[in-house]
């Protein structure tokens, strides 16, 4: 079996050779995910942008910067505390929304992922994360901030960091949510776990 490390750099040549979808034709490389492998709590977005496409990371342009701030607002780290995924591992042209189809062709990837990862909190960021994982019909903006319990794991969608950069104003329900993500995350991994803007109630 191996370590999860292992077991993910096994992975990692299946993905990065990929040839199920044309998404792959438009793409400088596949980006395969990236974080702490034992981590309990992993990230879903939607699919590579053209930085993470230009240097094969996921989250590192715009809103991959705001998601590294929102983790640390949860006291997290992406290498620390988290695992980052994404739905397609491949830049869909024009940065256009991945495709029902595109999504179902990765799935095989993703779900490998979650198989080896294995962590019992999930955050979905934005539609199509939530509507490939979660509901087909979901709409965001009612689902965000509610948990799923579905194999074995607590699944939570909320705005997605790109969403947020547009839509400021959103910025307030997307904390009230990561907020409940720690609270998850100290009842089910680290009662002690600290977080800068939302310390452990001592009373
Ligand atoms: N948006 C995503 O959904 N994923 C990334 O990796 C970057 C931006």
């Amino acid at each position: 079996m191996g370590t999860k490390a292992e077991q993910l750099e096994l992975l990692r040549p299946e993905v990065l050779g990929c040839r199920r979808c044309a998404l792959r034709d438009g793409a400088t490389q596949v980006v395969f995910g990236e974080g702490f492998c034992e981590a309990r709590l992993v990230f879903i977005g939607e699919g590579p942008g053209s930085e993470e496409d230009r240097l094969g990371r996921p989250f590192v342009g715009p809103a991959g910067q705001l998601l590294d701030r929102m983790l640390a607002a949860m006291g997290m780290t992406r290498f620390e505390h988290v695992y980052i995924l994404n739905v397609v591992k491949c830049r869909p042209p024009h940065n256009r929304v991945p495709e029902p189809e595109e999504a179902e062709t990765c799935r095989i990837h993703l779900d490998r992922q979650l198989d080896i990862l294995d962590p019992p909190i999930v955050v979905l960021l934005g539609s199509t994360a939530a509507r490939t994982l979660l509901d087909p019909a979901l709409r965001i903006s009612r689902a965000r901030g509610e948990w799923t319990l579905k194999d074995g794991r607590w699944w939570m969608p909320t705005y997605h960091p790109a969403a947020l950069l547009r839509n400021p104003t959103w910025k307030k329900d997307a904390w009230s949510d990561l907020k409940r993500v720690v609270d998850k995350y100290r009842e089910l991994v680290n009662p002690a776990h600290e977080s800068p803007y939302y310390p452990i109630e001592t009373s």
